[in-house]
């Protein structure tokens, strides 16, 4: 492969993102822009983020660079996000690194989203490497690999409705609180009893996958039991439990995966990692965790470049025509 860093782009959601990332995984640059223009509508609204993307994406490019010192005449390849996420949002970003790849003769490598949140620990400083069980909890997906090797990984189950994310943002909002609700409906249960209420946590759900759409029904209809006095008072109670809940829903399922794979090693991706309980259950299970700093939790480039490390070049005469994927077509190297 050629020498010389690698150039990552990833444009799947709100987040315009470019890094420079060396072959042994050390982070140059990773640039993270968030649009911040979606919270008014409660969720991302695709075309919006696709305008904001084209508007600042040759820019994130630039910042990533600058921020690394290196020029593009320095750089060794291009990696990019060909999918999941909106098309029109990943279209801006494969544009902009098939023209760089076009233009500059660089070798171009198309990076499946999710392998991205699996590989974020292996950059350095975390560095941490396979085997280990691998559990992804954002907004946009919540799922749980084996991954054996960075170019050897099984997904072991999925959420069968609602990302984690996606669960805690919609309790949060019946709570009134904004959105992304994550840290705000962490802030409101620190001052809560967690085992006010039980909430369900799926434990009837089979094997890994998980589901979230009936503890979110269940706090529905606590809320509509409640006067407008109660619900007031007991709302960091209700925080605290509902978010225990999916904490607790998750570590069952980390558990169910420990036991059925054998393995002692788990990494932890995603935006919910950030959560402070759900850290410190994980880091209970005697097992050691990896859990990366947020900004690699979180979409960024940079664990687009860690991919990028593990996977073979688009042929030449491929380039032109690389289209992205919304949904479904995990790369082929996938066990
Ligand atoms: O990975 P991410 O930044 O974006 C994608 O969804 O791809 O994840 C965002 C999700 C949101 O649902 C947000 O509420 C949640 O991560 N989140 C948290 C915390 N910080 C962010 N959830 C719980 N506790 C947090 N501290
Ligand atoms: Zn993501």
């Amino acid at each position: 492969m050629s020498a010389g860093p690698i150039l990552a782009i990833e444009t799947s959601c709100d987040d315009t993102c470019a890094a420079v990332v060396t072959d042994d995984g050390g982070i140059l640059s990773n640039v993270i822009s968030s649009q911040g223009i979606h919270d008014e509508y409660g969720g991302v609204v695709p075309e919006l983020a696709a305008r904001a993307h084209v508007e600042r994406c040759d820019l994130v490019i630039a910042d990533a660079l600058r921020t690394a010192g290196v020029g593009l005449d320095d750089v060794g390849r291009v990696a990019v996000t060909r999918g999941p996420g909106l098309l029109g949002a990943l279209l801006v970003g494969v544009q902009a690194a098939k023209a760089i790849a076009l233009a500059r003769g660089l070798p171009l490598v198309a990076v499946d989203h999710l392998d991205g949140h699996l590989l974020a620990g292996t950059l350095r400083p975390t560095s941490f490497d396979p085997p280990f069980v691998a559990l992804v909890a954002s907004g946009g997906h919540t799922f749980l690999s084996r991954v054996d090797a960075p170019d050897r990984m099984t997904e072991l189950g999925a959420t069968l409705d609602d990302a984690a994310g996606e669960a805690i943002d919609k309790g949060a909002r019946m709570l009134g609180l904004p959105y992304p609700g994550g840290p705000h409906l962490e802030r409101l249960a620190a001052d809560g009893d967690p085992f006010a209420f039980d909430f369900p946590v799926a434990r009837g759900v089979a094997g890994m996958d998980s589901s979230f759409a009936g503890l979110k029904t269940a706090l529905l209809y606590r809320l509509r039991d409640m006067d407008d006095a109660e619900r007031e008072r007991r709302r960091a109670d209700l925080a605290a439990s509902y978010q225990r809940a999916v904490v607790e829903s998750l570590a069952i399922r980390v558990e169910r995966a420990l036991e059925a794979t054998g393995l002692d090693r788990l990494a932890v991706g995603g935006g919910v990692a950030a959560n402070g309980p759900l850290r410190e259950r994980l880091r209970g299970l005697g097992v050691a965790v990896g859990i990366p700093d947020r900004s690699l939790c979180t979409d960024n480039a940079a664990m687009i470049a860690a991919v990028a490390r593990f996977r073979p070049p688009v042929p030449t005469a491929d380039v032109a025509t690389l289209a992205p994927y919304a949904t479904g077509q995990r790369a082929e190297v996938v066990a």
